[in-house]
């Protein structure tokens, strides 16, 4: 699987046409079978975890007005540095979406749907990164959504939901890493707090993060420069700014996570790039990936953000996990079964292909996988085909057949037997021998 940024980074553009051959934009790939058949498995797996709890599907549209995203926060780098916007022909400023959950609560705001909303999603974001392993300018994100309750039951039935679905799905080299960002209030007095002791500490930070310092503290604390990292060593921490009703919410977190045994580590330093979360953050990290890309979910509350997107007060609690960083953490696990496309049934035709045709779509209509070969190709050719298409069992109609009405059946996989099968017939005695096993 070509994960790797070598291939999404600067590859040379093959010219062996007329014309320029043009390649995927940088930080972008594509996603071809049999690696989209794991894609695939992936999401219906999250359908079904998710669909078990009464989320449904919500789609949204794929770009904004910009204001949607700015109000996720100026702190915030996906919105600050990242954003691919841009002015429709009706001059309306708009921008791809870089995250889910903005959109999702623009929809709630406009729709007013009962509470509580619970959703899930599959959506591309973009992102203006500088493409790297396990970081690209378009990835994908499953994510789900809970708004309008502040229990803290509903944190844990998401967390909890999260970590069911990576088991689905096999992995098991995972770590939950959880902090509380408390109130807004909380986290407004701890970012001052901070932003005070920064203040104290600048020459000591990385110059890279001494601007943020004083208007964004929580990045400093994010950062992964080793400079920094080692000023903010002891920095105040949010878990000792919480107030009684944020320790009280927090506690129930854990209780209830503890309770359904999803394991995780308190890290009072995760913090996450997004502005918007108050109460619990976590973030889902793959051991088995090595690179520095190595979070496959993270999410947290956002009991502000409604609001801030105009609308009535709403609480809300969600995460997005990286479709991409799945796959690969589910490949170094070897865990995620390749899902081919292969099919029970091949039509090998050698008579014009109007039989192939014909046969194919019975099959099918009868809710049979089948095949077939294009371009009347030689019996050869298409034996060939028919052999890499994984099909069971072979249908041959060669011109003997067409005249007496029949079709040849061949096994493919056990010792290669041959029958033949009046042409009327044939649904249903391919249908009797799949059943065979
Ligand atoms: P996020 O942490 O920015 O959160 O992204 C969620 C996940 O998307 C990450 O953990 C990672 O797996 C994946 N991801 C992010 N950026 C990239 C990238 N450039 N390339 C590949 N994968 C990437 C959010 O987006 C929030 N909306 C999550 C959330 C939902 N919080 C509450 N509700």
């Amino acid at each position: 699987m070509a994960y790797g940024w070598e291939s999404i980074c600067g590859a040379p553009v093959a010219s062996g046409g007329v014309a320029e051959m043009f390649q995927a934009p940088k930080g972008t790939r594509d996603i071809l079978p049999p690696e989209s058949g794991r894609w695939q498995e992936l999401v219906a797996v999250f359908a079904e975890v998710f669909g078990r709890a009464a989320y449904g599907l919500v789609q949204n549209p794929m770009f904004e007005d910009i204001g949607v995203f700015q109000r996720l926060g100026e702190g915030t780098e996906v919105v600050r540095k990242e954003m691919y916007d841009f002015f429709d022909k009706g001059d309306r400023h708009l921008a791809l979406r870089p995250e889910g959950t903005a959109s999702v609560v623009r929809a709630f705001n406009q729709h007013r749907p009962t509470v509580p909303w619970k959703v899930w999603y599959l959506t591309p974001c973009f992102r203006y990164e500088e493409p790297q392993a396990g970081r690209f300018r378009q990835h994908h994100q499953v994510g789900a959504e809970a708004i309008g309750s502040a229990d803290p039951d509903l944190d844990v039935e998401v967390i909890a939901l999260q970590h069911d679905f990576y088991r689905a799905l096999g992995l098991s080299q995972l770590s939950l890493r959880l902090n509380s960002m408390g109130s807004p209030g909380d986290r407004q007095a701890y970012a001052s707090r901070l932003a005070a002791w920064l203040g104290r500490r600048r020459g000591e930070l990385d110059e890279a993060d001494r601007v943020n310092a004083a208007d964004h503290p929580l990045r400093v604390l994010d950062s992964k420069r080793e400079r920094t990292m080692a000023a903010v060593a002891d920095a105040p921490l949010i878990v000792d700014c919480l107030s009684n009703e944020a320790a009280a919410h927090f506690e129930r977190v854990q209780a209830g996570l503890d309770a359904l045994g999803v394991g995780y580590e308190i890290d009072p330093r995760l913090v996450r790039g997004l502005d918007y979360y108050t109460h619990s953050t976590w973030e889902f990290a793959a051991g088995a990936l090595t690179s520095a890309q190595n979070a496959v979910g993270g999410g947290g509350r956002y009991d502000g953000l409604a609001e801030s997107l105009g609308g009535k007060p709403a609480p809300g609690v969600g995460f997005g996990a990286g479709i991409e960083r799945i796959l690969l953490a589910a490949e170094a696990e070897d865990a995620l079964a390749e899902a081919g496309t292969a099919v029970d049934v091949f039509v090998v035709d050698v008579t014009g292909g109007e039989a192939g045709r014909d046969i194919s779509f019975e099959l099918r209509r009868r809710g049979i996988s089948a095949d077939r070969a294009f371009d009347a190709r030689s019996m050869k050719a298409q034996m060939k085909v028919a052999d890499r298409s994984g099909a069971r069992l072979a249908l041959l109609v060669g011109p003997d057949e067409m005249a007496a009405g029949t079709v040849t059946l061949r096994h493919l996989r056990s010792g290669g037997g041959q029958t033949p099968l009046a042409r009327a017939d044939v649904a249903d005695e391919v249908a009797a021998q799949l059943a065979q096993g």
